[in-house]
């Protein structure tokens, strides 16, 4: 057992060479970022919220979501080894928040908060997360079955999500807007809205922070955001649009993927209120958390990226730099971003013909 830190928060907890789900209870520093987002997003909010960290390991999250946002934390876990760590923790830190030892599944109350972060697939835990969240509250979701998300395990990806994948080189976003798919469909089922206010897609995993919001109308107008991608193999064209396109302009058939969410995957508010905490939190590496919100602050709404290298080849060019392309792209009037999901990749408003003539010619 070693003595971590992170963020305010001192704790003890066996590091792992690997991480599985057969290591007991464990610490897995790659998740920092993925807690610093969670603690800035709950530092935005005025006080005195309740947060359920239903899976919480070695309660390193719970720590820091007490110590740094100072909102009323309910940390709880199945394994017995992990609740007690997250007993000795609570000491060592000299807080007092709630401790219990159940499955998520059956744990009762009201939260402002839920924090639903399983090993693999979060979906067995919807349902009971949404029964746990107030009236308007946030959802977080953290999602490592990438392999089903993205299309590496297609079996998988209807199995759980009940959606078909696309392998194509801007995988990782049809998987995030999958899995937002999802969430909406989930909390529309129970009478809520949903909408994301941060996604992302990081080292082995993907990140939802959604507000959901108790409504009927809300519900239907999430929906109304699902949609279908219309992939063409052939120019690499892509749509998102409600119902199914055949043929592309290029006369090759499309492949599609579907359920999926066709709407924004931030809210500049809640990004640029979490910047705001940025100087004044404990966070161990600002720089490089405030550089990833600025990256998704900036991104274009516009959905999916392309990755230059592929378009370039597509479109019969020799490779451009990416700055070139973005430059080109605005000086032209389009909207033209970079984007998190890939360094080679950029987020534009500009169809496949406006691409072919601007950056062809
Ligand atoms: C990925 S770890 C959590 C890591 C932790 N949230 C963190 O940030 O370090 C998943 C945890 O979920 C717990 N778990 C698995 N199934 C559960 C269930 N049905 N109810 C509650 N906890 C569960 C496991 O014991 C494990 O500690
Ligand atoms: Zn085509």
């Amino acid at each position: 057992m070693l003595e971590h830190r992170e963020g305010l928060a001192k704790f003890c907890a066996p590091l792992y060479d690997t991480i599985t789900s057969r290591n007991e209870v464990f610490y897995n520093p790659l998740m920092r970022l993925n807690r610093d987002l969670s603690v800035l997003h709950a530092s935005a909010l005025a006080p005195g919220r309740t947060i359920l960290d239903g899976m919480a390991g070695t309660g390193i999250r719970s720590l820091r979501y007490m110590l740094e946002s100072g909102h009323e934390v309910h940390a709880n876990d199945l394994n017995p080894q992990a609740t007690a760590l997250i007993e000795h923790n609570m000491h060592l830190n000299d807080v007092t928040m709630r401790v219990t030892q159940a499955d998520f599944n059956v744990l009762e109350g009201k939260y402002d908060i839920v924090e639903v972060d399983p090993f693999g697939s979060p979906v067995r835990y919807l349902n009971p997360a949404l029964r746990l969240l107030k009236k308007e509250g946030l959802l977080f979701v953290t999602a490592t079955d990438t392999a089903a998300l993205c299309g590496a395990s297609y079996a998988a990806c209807r199995r759980k999500y009940g959606a078909r994948p696309l392998r194509v080189s801007f995988c990782h976003e049809v998987g995030l807007r999958i899995l937002v798919g999802y969430l909406v469909q989930q909390a529309a089922a129970w009478g809520y809205g949903l909408t994301p206010l941060l996604s992302y897609v990081k080292d082995h995993y993907m990140r939802v922070q959604a507000r959901v919001l108790r409504g009927k109308k809300r519900a239907d107008a999430s929906i109304d955001q699902i949609g279908i991608l219309n992939y063409c193999p052939r120019c690499s064209e892509r749509l998102c649009t409600a119902t199914p396109r055949y043929e592309c302009a290029c006369g090759t058939s499309f492949e599609h993927a579907y359920p999926l969410w066709c709407g924004s995957l931030h809210e500049g508010n809640t990004i640029d209120a979490m910047l705001k905490e940025v100087p004044c939190s404990h966070i161990d590496a600002p720089g490089e958390t405030e550089a990833f919100l600025r990256m998704l602050r900036e991104e274009s709404h516009a959905p999916f990226f392309w990755d230059s290298h592929d378009l370039c080849a597509r479109i019969g060019v020799q490779v451009l730099p990416l700055a070139y392309i973005l430059e080109q792209l605005t000086a032209a009037g389009f909207e033209a971003t970079r984007t998190h999901f890939s360094p080679m990749g950029f987020r534009t408003d500009a169809h496949l013909p406006d691409l072919v003539r601007v950056l062809a010619s």
